[in-house]
Parts: C-alpha cells; sequence; structure tokens
C-alpha cells in the first residue's frame, strides 16, 4: 500500500445520507467504495453492479471484511452505537455521519471504542466540512478582521414535512429538528467561532401535532472570550432562506422555483400515514438515480460572522467580507465534488495522521449543545456546558 492509495470504505447504510455523500464518493479520488452493508436487497445489487466488491446483509459482516480499512456509518441514528462500535472493535477507522449517537453515553461509547481500539474517527459529514465554513475559517484565522464577536445563523426549511421513519419525528428516539439540524448548524457555528461553547440557552417549538416532535428553536450560545451566537431554525418553515441564497439548495445543486411546495404535496398524497415510511425508502440507493454532483458548495442556511474589522457572510460560493472602507468576494468552489473535504479529511487521518477537528469528541460536544437546547427550553433558563 502506498499513500497515495485510496482508502478502502465499507458503507454501512445506503439510505438518504449515503445517497447524498455519493455523487462526492464517485468523484472524489480519496476513497474507494469496496463494500457495503444493506439490509435490502435492492441497494446491495445495485451497489455490486456499480462498485463491484462485496455487499453484506449486516454491519458486522461488512465489519470482518479484512480489505475494508475504514467503515462510513450512514445508519439511523439510533443504530450509529452498536455498528461504530462494531467497526471499531475490528480496528475500521470510523466516518459516522451526524449525529454521532442520540445519548451522550452512546457517544461517549463510541468514543472510547475509537480510543481503544487506535483508530481515527471522523464525525460527518456535517456542514462545518463546507467549502465557504473553511474559507471564512482562513480569513478569520488570518487575524486581519480582529476576534470573532457574533454569529448569526438561520434556516428556514420544509424539513418536518419530507417523508420520515416514525422515529424521526418521536424526540426520544433522536427525531425532530434538533438532533439531524441543529446539530449541523451549531457544528458550523462552532467551527467559525473558534472558542469553547460555555452555555446555552434556547426555545423549541413543536407546533404539529400530526408530527409530534420539535420543528424549529432558536438558541443563544455564549463562547469563552465573550463570543456569541444565535442559531434559529424552522423546518416548518413556507418562506426558503435559499432565496436568500441564490437559490442554491443545502446540497449545492440549484433550486427550481417550480417545485414549490413539493414535499407537502407529496405527504398529502399519502393514502395512510403508514406509507410514509415507502416514500422515504422510495429515495434510497438502487431505488432511484443518486443526484449529480453539485456545481456549489454545500450550506446550511444564512451565516453572518461578525468581527472587530468585518462582517463575513458565507454564501454557497463563497464568503463576502464586508470591510471597513471596502468590500470584497472571496471565492471557495466545491473540488471536485461538495463532500470532498470529508472525504480528503478521512485520507488525510488514516494516510497521513493528520486528523481533523471534527473527530469523535467533536461530535459529542455538538450532540451535548443540542440536549442543551431541549433542555434550556424545558427549564427556560441558561444551561452550562461540560464536555466541549
Ligand atoms: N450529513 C447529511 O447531510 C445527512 C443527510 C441525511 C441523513 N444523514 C444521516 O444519515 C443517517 C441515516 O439517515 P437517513 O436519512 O439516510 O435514513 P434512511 O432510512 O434513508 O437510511 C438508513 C439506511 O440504513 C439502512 N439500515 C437499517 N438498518 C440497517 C442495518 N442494521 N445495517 C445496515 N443498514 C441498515 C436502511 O435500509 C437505510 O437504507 C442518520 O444518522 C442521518 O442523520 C446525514
Amino acid at each position: 500500500m502506498s499513500i497515495s492509495d485510496p482508502i478502502r470504505l465499507g458503507a454501512a447504510g445506503l439510505g438518504r445520507g449515503f445517497m447524498l455523500t455519493l455523487p462526492s464518493l464517485r468523484r472524489d479520488p480519496h476513497t474507494r467504495l469496496v463494500a457495503c452493508a444493506a439490509p435490502r436487497e435492492e441497494s446491495r445489487s445495485a451497489f455490486l453492479a456499480e462498485f463491484g466488491g462485496r455487499a453484506y446483509g449486516t454491519v458486522e459482516a461488512l465489519c470482518r471484511d479484512p480489505e475494508v480499512e475504514a467503515v462510513y456509518i450512514a445508519t439511523p441514528h439510533q443504530m450509529h452505537r452498536d455498528h461504530a462500535i462494531a467497526a471499531a472493535r475490528a480496528g475500521k477507522h470510523l466516518l459516522v455521519d451526524k449525529p454521532l449517537a442520540i445519548t451522550m453515553e452512546d457517544a461517549n461509547a463510541i468514543v472510547q471504542a475509537a480510543e481503544d481500539a487506535g483508530v481515527h474517527l471522523i464525525t460527518g459529514p456535517s456542514h462545518s466540512f463546507d467549502q465557504p465554513v473553511e474559507a471564512a475559517r482562513a480569513l478569520i484565522g488570518s487575524g486581519e478582521y480582529g476576534a470573532v464577536r457574533m454569529i448569526h445563523a438561520v434556516n428556514y426549511t420544509d424539513f418536518l414535512y419530507r417523508p420520515r421513519r416514525p422515529e424521526e419525528l418521536d424526540t426520544a428516539q433522536g427525531g425532530g429538528v434538533i438532533f439531524s439540524q441543529a446539530v449541523h448548524q451549531i457544528d458550523l457555528v462552532r467551527a467559525l467561532m473558534g472558542a469553547r461553547a460555555e452555555r446555552v440557552a434556547a426555545m423549541t417549538g413543536a407546533w404539529d401535532p400530526a408530527r409530534p416532535t420539535e420543528g424549529a428553536y432558536t438558541a443563544t450560545i455564549a463562547f469563552e472570550g465573550g463570543g456569541f451566537a444565535s442559531l434559529t431554525y424552522s423546518g416548518y418553515a413556507h418562506y426558503d432562506s435559499d432565496s436568500q441564497q441564490g437559490w442554491i439548495g443545502e446540497l449545492g445543486m440549484r433550486k427550481d422555483e417550480g417545485a414549490y411546495g413539493k414535499a407537502r404535496r407529496a405527504l398529502a398524497s399519502l393514502a395512510t400515514p403508514a406509507d410514509e415510511p415507502a416514500l422515504k425508502s422510495d429515495r434510497t440507493y438502487g431505488a432511484v438515480e443518486a443526484p449529480e454532483a453539485a456545481p456549489y458548495a454545500e450550506h446550511f442556511g444564512p451565516v453572518i460572522v461578525s468581527c472587530d474589522r468585518a462582517d463575513l457572510r458565507l454564501t454557497p460560493e463563497g464568503v463576502e467580507i464586508w470591510g471597513d472602507t471596502a468590500r470584497e468576494f472571496v471565492p471557495a468552489p466545491p473540488d471536485p465534488a461538495p463532500r470532498s473535504a470529508v472525504l480528503r479529511a478521512l485520507y488525510r487521518a488514516v494516510r497521513l495522521g493528520q486528523p481533523p477537528f471534527q473527530s469523535g469528541g467533536w461530535g459529542a460536544a455538538s450532540l451535548e449543545i443540542c440536549h442543551a437546547i431541549l433542555a434550556s427550553a424545558r427549564t427556560g433558563g441558561f444551561v452550562d456546558l461540560h464536555q466541549q
């Protein structure tokens, strides 16, 4: 094996998360898919037809494959613990899709298993890997604009009306926007602030009895050194904040404005709620074509970073710098696909021993903030953080 060899990757779970990473897996030279684990025969056959290699019915069998060096865990949240620990114990490096787990106990158990096995653990893909976030971090790191004082992050989507499995609508099982969406916003805000989060105050909304979990929140995070961030998200939205992003969607694709209302229309067309999981699985690998590689970077809604001497506005194409006396634009194209950055990070960790900051501990710290949002919404006060 040479240092330039791609990472031989096994994919655990070929659902929606995998589909979104697939265009990058197909194009990026840093990884090569050699095996998968999927309970659905349709997905396994599609994998063998596209990639060859081996397709297993269980993650445990995938973990016994000696050719697999790293496992991308894209199974439902509640399975991350068992699947990640099985892979770590088999000596595989880990890329665990967000959130790292549902409970802090599970997240910490995953981190511990990776440490015990001496394998790399990356929490991702997540939006802190987006090229404009990386570009903004470089601008902040240059020191030219002074300290980061405040970050404003907003996102208005129809998340709650996209097809869901039943557990995705039950907070106790990791459902709702806190575990699936706040975790992205927390991740990118922490990455931009570059300081330890200290405490959180938040309110959450669960406004639709037919989908009984949190669909919206607004949260304030206070950071060491005095910086603070406001995070607002609505998964009930009719307004689409991608309209502020040049109609480029979260995945870096130009949006079809004519598709307005598509998610709600599809849900309304179901004969019974029991048909909803099938609507979701109709979008998995082997059932439909994966999207093309996106021409723009991924993003998670409008974000403005206020520094002493400039405001930085992240766009899907780069970073606008609103300085004291002039405005500038720093482009940040995705090369060769939007999720190349996370695949390159895995490669750099495994081949070069240079792990990214988005480690298991990082993922656990973001998860702690998810729980703090829920706790603050219950108690009405600030919640102190202890695992940052
Ligand atoms: N980073 C992102 O942008 C992003 C986007 C979507 C989902 N995700 C993450 O991906 C994970 C899965 O969510 P999803 O929306 O893809 O759900 P999904 O239901 O579409 O996909 C889950 C897949 O796991 C498979 N699966 C179930 N049990 C399994 C088992 N025991 N072994 C192997 N495979 C098994 C299912 O057949 C399904 O194909 C979640 O943790 C979610 O947060 C991340």
